[in-house]
């Protein structure tokens, strides 16, 4: 039978299912990722392991869900992206911490919880689009965003988006905080029109003319280049990514990860499960199927992220950027980034 169901018939079976001595092993994930993009990954986990997965998923309200069932939450295993949205499933208390050296091991100490609460399994950088027409130069830094120079040339989505709030907070344990206001100022003053869209629309917007540079997720390019959306293709072929750096840094990276949920009725298929997600074929599956670049070194790109050139990513912990999350989203209705 399918683990894939809806979320109402599959609580209904786990209701009913009862615990016996004899059950089949299961496992739980509630998932925010595509269902169809991870289950190579989770069937491959089932042949291994003989362990069922059943997958509830929702694209938003997630943690909340989990929150709302409370200690009845068939839950185990968390499977979702962006720091935010991880570091909100700590905050809820819906997670519990797991010590693993397997995942410690492969997973570097920035892209984990030093608590263990959640572990980063890929990651997504956050970069610069820049028109192949108008935009001559192939390096940049996420400060020259707020340079003079590119008055009334940029475009980027709303700044409470939990991908900017992330990057902002970046931006924060760069600079502080008051280098960091007059940096988003400068942001702002340089926008070609107020904050909007998704990602996927700021290179809309350069094939337009609107603006010669946006800012958005490495993913998307190669949604945009590879889906069927013809539409797409042409604004994902209308751009170069080219990945920024902070002044003595690297670029900003967020993660998609793995919480144990607190109240797991299988803790142990749980950590089988985010062990598996550490191995060599789960990484390369994983970030393959996203788009993402894989949290374990040595393992294979995929071939639209691998030509925006060699990834050093950024070296602050994201568990520092989680903290100064609030503070950044208070800056930008400070600045009034979305007016
Ligand atoms: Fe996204």
């Amino acid at each position: 039978m399918s683990g894939w169901m809806s979320s109402a018939v599959a609580l209904g079976l786990l209701a009913s299912s009862g615990v016996s001595a004899s059950a089949e092993e299961v496992l739980n994930i509630y998932t925010s990722r595509e269902p169809g993009l991870i289950k190579p990954i989770l069937d491959e986990f089932t042949k291994e392991t003989g362990v069922k997965v059943n997958t509830i998923f929702l694209s938003n309200g997630l943690e909340e869900r989990v929150r709302s069932e409370g200690q009845n939450s068939p839950a185990d295993v968390i499977l979702t992206v962006d720091i935010g949205r991880l570091q909100a499933a700590k905050d809820y208390g819906v997670t519990q911490p797991v010590k693993s050296a397997a995942l410690e091991k492969v997973i570097p100490a920035a892209y984990r919880d030093p608590e263990g609460h959640w572990y980063g399994v890929s990651m997504r950088a956050r970069v610069v689009y820049a028109s192949k027409d108008r935009v001559k130069q192939d390096k940049i830094t996420y400060e020259e965003l707020a340079n003079p120079k590119w008055k009334g040339k940029v475009c980027i989505r709303s700044g409470q988006h939990l991908y900017n709030i992330s990057l902002f907070a970046a931006v924060i344990a760069h600079k502080g905080e008051a280098k960091a206001e007059e940096w988003l100022k400068g942001l702002k003053a340089n926008l070609a029109k107020k904050p909007s869209g998704g990602d996927r629309e700021q290179a809309k917007d350069i094939l337009a003319g609107v603006c010669d540079i946006g800012i958005g997720n490495t993913y998307y390019v190669s949604l945009m280049r590879n889906g069927k959306d013809e539409e797409q293709k042409k604004w994902g072929e209308a751009i170069n990514v080219i990945l920024p750096t902070f002044e003595g840094g690297g670029t900003h990276v967020n993660i998609s990860g793995l919480a144990l949920a607190k109240y797991a009725p299988n803790k142990a298929n749980a950590e089988k499960f985010m062990e598996y997600m550490v191995s060599d074929d789960a990484q390369h599956l994983h970030a393959e199927a996203n788009s993402e670049y894989p949290v374990k070194q040595g393992i294979k790109i995929h071939p639209t992220i691998a030509s925006f050139g060699e990834l050093k990513a950024d070296t602050v912990a994201i568990a520092e950027i989680a903290k100064l999350r609030k503070k950044a989203s208070e800056l930008v209705d400070k600045v009034g980034f979305d007016q």
